[in-house]
């Protein structure tokens, strides 16, 4: 495995490729768990190089808190991508990805408007931004992003297609802890006993995924959701949403099977987690 820290070096390795290869790209903000390894592993199967890139971009943080205490492990990550058959990782300065801040601004329309477009202003900014730069320095074929962001997937869907961008998406199932915690790198920031806690998104989740297939509203299982949060003071619910699972627009009712979403946030002592389930 090959790493580079310049946009320049890494163009130039990637020029002298032959032109019939195919790259895949997986963006990272880092602290990789099982969940970036099986993307990893979906851009091998596909045949491609595989590029993965560490980056925590300051840009798609909108609390200060949040991206000073984001975890950074890149000599580990590094060691996991390179056992995972990565063979490039690319993991720039924040000066060599951004020498200015950027000042143009990215608006993903209605998805700004619901779940974490609306609890997180400028996110969706931040993280269009960000992946834009890497599919123009990367010119990737494909790149391969984890279901437990849905509404990131979408985002990336409208940017490749609002931009041509000539790149296909594979979104790839959310990998579970064996108790049902989703992976996330901020899973490292739970106390040991706010992990212990933490399977209860997963719970709510069920509950609702349950509820909607007993033939009751997406109402009542929303409200079965806030109930379950509401009788347990270790957490904070930001949002419950049933939702199009593409447009991520609230669903009054339960759609074609494989197109509702049931998300959530919460708050987990100062841990911010969401997760989502498609119906
Ligand atoms: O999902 C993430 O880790 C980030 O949002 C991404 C796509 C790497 C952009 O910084």
């Amino acid at each position: 495995m090959t790493r580079f820290d310049t946009i320049s070096a890494l163009r130039q390795h990637l020029h002298s490729l032959p032109s019939s290869r195919s790259i895949g790209l997986v963006p990272t903000m880092g602290a990789l768990h099982e969940g970036h390894m099986t993307l990893i592993q979906s851009a091998k199967a596909a045949g491609d190089l595989v590029v993965a890139s560490i980056f925590v971009n300051p840009v798609q943080f909108n609390n200060p808190d949040d991206l000073a205490r984001y975890p950074r492990t890149l000599d580990d990550d590094c060691r996991l991508l390179e056992a995972a058959g990565c063979d490039v990782v690319f993991a720039p300065s924040v000066t060599e990805m951004y020498p200015e801040p950027p000042t143009m601004r990215l608006n993903f329309g209605e998805l700004e408007t619901v779940m974490e477009g609306a609890f997180r202003p400028g996110h969706f900014n931040g993280v269009g931004i960000v992946v834009a730069k890497l599919f123009n320095i990367v010119q990737p074929h494909r790149a391969y992003f984890g279901q437990k962001d849905l509404q990131q997937v979408a985002v990336i869907r409208q940017l490749i297609r609002d931009l041509s961008f000539p790149v296909e998406l594979v979104r790839s199932p959310t990998v579970r802890e064996t108790d049902g915690l989703a992976m996330s790198s901020r899973n490292r920031n739970l106390t040991a006993e706010e992990r212990v806690l933490a399977p209860a998104l997963y719970e709510a989740l069920t509950l609702a995924h349950d509820l909607l297939s007993e033939g009751q509203s997406t109402a009542q299982a929303k409200a079965a959701v806030t109930g379950f949060f509401s009788n347990n003071p270790n957490f904070r619910l930001e949002y419950v949403e049933i939702a199009n699972a593409d447009t991520l627009q609230p669903a009054g009712e339960v759609l074609a099977p494989g197109q509702t979403a049931i998300c959530l946030a919460v708050h987990l002592g100062t841990v911010r987690l969401i997760d989502n389930v498609v119906f």
